[in-house]
């Protein structure tokens, strides 16, 4: 486990950046939590390939998650997101892209179709997670089972409140679809991202506590190879 504690967010967007570079390799699936804490992350992927540094249109894409009830038009689903901060900026062909559709009356498909891309693309090889103010990884909320592929879960108290900073307004949001924590373990890489002082508590369970379900992110640990990537004031109480 390495864990990298950067001066600010700009410098923790450009490291983050500079690690993802190493792995956008062709045909790798990749897979990137929408959230705030990558946005630097992702504009400076942007920049690294409009110098030419990187192709990101080579790799495949998994969508970590989705609100269920969200679609592409809706401020904070996590496609609109991702189109509006990676997809889009990026040029990534539509192709080379799999996310959960929250609007699909049928979740059980929509976890079906997501593990065939996974598993048709030799599972997940790079991974960026953010950690949410609960310690979840994706929607794998604290208590979160051991179920390998996807699922939908029931949201915790805590993301439901933080979700308002997502859509502006209040949402009744009560559902989230995730890859599972089980596949994004068998990714060869992982890199989990926090950012601010907010998060220090949640970062110090993540690291330093017992690693267990009760934190999603703590299970990340013992991984082979894994990297938390932290800014000063996240890694505050470490
Ligand atoms: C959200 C999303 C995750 C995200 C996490 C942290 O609820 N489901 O994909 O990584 O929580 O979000 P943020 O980076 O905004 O703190």
């Amino acid at each position: 486990m390495e864990t990298v504690i950067t001066a600010d967010y700009d410098e923790l967007s450009r490291l983050s950046a500079k690690k993802v570079a190493e792995y956008i390799k062709p045909d790798t699936l990749i897979c990137f939590a929408a959230g705030d804490t990558p946005l630097g992350m992702f504009k400076e992927l942007v920049a690294m390939q409009s110098r030419k540094e990187i192709d990101l249109s080579a790799a495949w894409y998994a969508g970590l998650d989705e609100w269920v009830g969200l679609g592409p038009q809706d401020e904070g689903s996590c496609i609109k997101v991702m189109t509006e901060a990676f997809y889009g900026p990026a040029r990534i062909p539509k192709e080379r892209i799999r996310v959960f559709d929250g609007l699909d009356p049928d979740m059980d498909r929509q976890c079906r179709e997501m593990e065939c891309w996974i598993s048709s693309r030799g599972g997940i090889g790079f991974t960026l997670l953010g950690i949410g103010m609960n310690g979840h990884i994706g929607f794998n909320e604290p208590g979160t089972p051991e179920t390998p592929g996807c699922f939908t879960v029931a949201l915790d108290d805590t993301t439901k409140s933080v979700s308002q900073k997502y859509f502006g307004k209040v949402l009744p949001v009560t559902t989230g679809i995730t890859i599972g924590w089980q596949s994004l373990y068998e990714a060869r890489t992982v890199v989990l991202m926090a950012s601010g002082a907010g998060k220090a508590p949640i970062v110090r369970e993540s690291l330093k506590g017992p690693s267990s379900v009760d934190v999603p992110a703590s299970l990340f640990q013992k991984h082979d190879d894994v990297t938390f990537m932290l800014d000063k004031a996240a890694a505050a109480l470490l």
